[in-house]
């Protein structure tokens, strides 16, 4: 089972293999901002990803275009609500309440 860690927080969660890590914070009471609810139209769920860049499922073309016009991204970011988890992470939520 993934194990993620969120910063700033701290919280740890165990994922289920495919889940997002935007329904796994909001699961644990993670901190993370989420204006559309989702669906990949705002970038507000933007994350930074410290460890295990490659224990998610590859960007698909709708989220690297949002990606792209993030003037704070960085080669390690990612939307949370579309990053499908398939190993351990640790996780920088960017925007937080
Ligand atoms: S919640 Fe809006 S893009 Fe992820």
């Amino acid at each position: 089972m993934p194990k993620v860690k969120f910063l700033p927080s701290g919280i740890e969660a165990d994922a289920k293999e495919g889940e997002t890590l935007l329904d796994l914070a909001l699961a644990h009471d993670v901190s993370i901002q989420h204006a559309c609810g989702g669906f990949c139209a705002c970038t507000t769920c933007h994350c930074e990803i410290l460890e295990g860049f490659e224990n998610l499922e590859k960007p698909d073309g709708d989220e690297l275009e949002r990606l792209e016009v993030l003037e704070a991204r960085t080669g390690h970011s990612r939307l949370a609500c579309q990053s499908k988890i398939k190993g351990d992470l640790t996780v920088r939520v960017v925007n937080f309440d």
